[in-house]
């Protein structure tokens, strides 16, 4: 053990090695301290625990640098498309541009969804939250594709199952969207790129015909390319525990769905419009609101505000901030939320609290401003986070799965009642 740190407990002297990464973070492996001293560690939210090493994004919260695979965020975002990042986070390296057509052809021949599942969506309320829709036809897709249960598949039947989940949810997505108004579903247009094949089922209508924006397609792609990694976010992280049972891709995607519909993760993007929305009736202005969110007896939280790692910046914020203003322009859009942002964001980013606390405008500020614009619906915000973060949670399962590591169980420290006798129910 050439580099160590020295752990004193109960007065006798142990070692742990130091394990430090390719970008020289430093760590202490307490794989043996248990079995060696008894002792475990305590770390509720995992908030200093690194729960794997991976090759796939680096992040550094302090710098405000995030990269896939080595590529800067920045540079991917302005040069790459969301299928190439795709294949990148998947497979480690950028494609050749044969390996870029196969990997594409292979994706738009599984666009199609079995009619079968079609069915599903009638035993939904109509106003079903899509998130909601999207988990649990995600978890259904194992019925319809049973080999991806089988945890000993072959790396063809798995790459497979990669395929048909990046090629079926933007099907099933605008399928959830198209059944909550009550519409005819549009089938997959396989001449027409990722996001154009998304917006063409998203909007198209059998009554009228529909025509692509190659702006409007630019911008999603950027959207889905600067949302496709975050290394062990919540939702990958349930990805990952969930997919070390073994349990099917199918089923530890639907987990990761889960997990990011809530508000502190991917569902802040609904959030953020929302409380703009909010602001904007209640006759703007950003005080009221920083005070609230400052007062420790309001629940009220600046939605978009806050990272558990970005302590500076969140560089996905810097580009969609950008991306904003370039798209509603463009659009000819004057929305009124994009003011009351960028007021919020000033006010806070002078607040002694804000400052302080260093909480700064994380992804989803000013995305949701952005989906509006291309006609996305609020409550489909958190579904535009899951497409474009799909390519991560099969990246991070990939990954996990090929290293063969362990079925995830974190022990826990037991503060309940010691042994006691029971009370029969008339003694109570
Ligand atoms: N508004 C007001 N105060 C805040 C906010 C906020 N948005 N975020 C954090 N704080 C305060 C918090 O009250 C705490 O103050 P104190 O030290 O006085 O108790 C301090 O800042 C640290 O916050 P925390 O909740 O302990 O930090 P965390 O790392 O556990 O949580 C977070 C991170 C993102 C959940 C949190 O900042 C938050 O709730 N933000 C709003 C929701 C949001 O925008 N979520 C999207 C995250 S980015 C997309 C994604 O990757 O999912």
């Amino acid at each position: 053990m050439s580099e160590f740190a020295e752990i004193i407990l109960d007065g006798k002297s142990f070692k742990l090695p130091i394990f430090t990464g390719s970008e020289g973070e430093k760590s202490i492996d307490i794989t043996s301290l248990r079995a060696e001293t008894g002792y475990v560690t305590l770390d509720s939210g995992y908030k200093n625990t690194g729960s794997t090493k991976s090759a796939i994004t680096f992040l550094d919260g302090e710098k405000g640098i995030l990269r896939y695979r080595g590529y800067s965020i920045e540079e991917l975002a302005e040069k790459s498309t969301f299928l190439e990042v795709a294949y990148l986070l998947i497979n480690g390296e950028l494609p050749a541009k044969a390996e870029l057509d196969h990997f594409t052809t292979r994706i738009r021949r599984h666009t199609l969804v079995n009619e079968d599942m079609r069915k599903i969506f009638d035993g939904f309320p109509v106003n079903a939250h899509p998130m909601g829709v999207m988990a649990a036809l995600a978890s259904a897709m194992a019925t319809f594709y049973p080999g991806s249960i089988d945890p000993n598949r072959s790396p063809e039947a798995i790459d497979l199952t990669i395929t048909r989940l990046l090629a079926k949810m933007p099907t099933l997505a605008t399928w959830a969207y198209k059944n909550s108004l009550g519409h005819p579903v549009n089938y997959p247009k396989n001449s027409l790129g990722y996001c154009a094949n998304f917006l063409h089922m998203m909007f198209a209508l059998p009554v009228e015909d529909y025509e692509v924006d190659p702006d409007v397609e630019k911008a999603l792609d950027t959207l889905l390319i600067l949302h496709a990694d975050h290394e062990q976010n919540c939702s990958a992280s349930t990805v990952r525990l969930a997919g070390s049972s073994q349990v099917s891709l199918y089923s530890a995607v639907s987990a990761g769905i889960s997990s990011l519909w809530g508000p502190l993760h991917g569902g802040a993007n609904q959030q953020v419009i929302e409380m703009l929305e909010k602001i904007k009736e209640d006759g703007g202005g950003s005080k009221k609101w920083l005070d609230k969110a400052k007062d420790k007896d309001d629940p009220f939280r600046l939605m978009g505000f806050g990272h558990r790692v970005y302590k500076n910046f969140d560089p996905r914020a810097k580009i969609i901030k950008v991306a904003c203003d370039k798209v509603l322009n463009k659009l000819g859009i004057n929305d009124p939320a994009l003011d009351i942002a960028k007021e919020l964001e000033e006010a806070a980013l002078s607040d002694e609290y804000f400052v302080e606390r260093k909480l700064y405008p994380n992804v989803d500020f000013y995305s949701g401003i952005i989906y509006r614009a291309l006609g996305i619906p609020t409550d489909m915000f958190t579904v535009m986070f899951a497409l474009g973060r799909l390519p991560g949670w099969i990246a991070q399962w990939k990954e996990m799965r090929g290293e063969g590591q362990p079925i995830g169980r974190p022990r826990q420290i037991y503060v309940g009642e010691q042994l006691r006798s029971y009370v029969n129910i008339d003694k109570r």
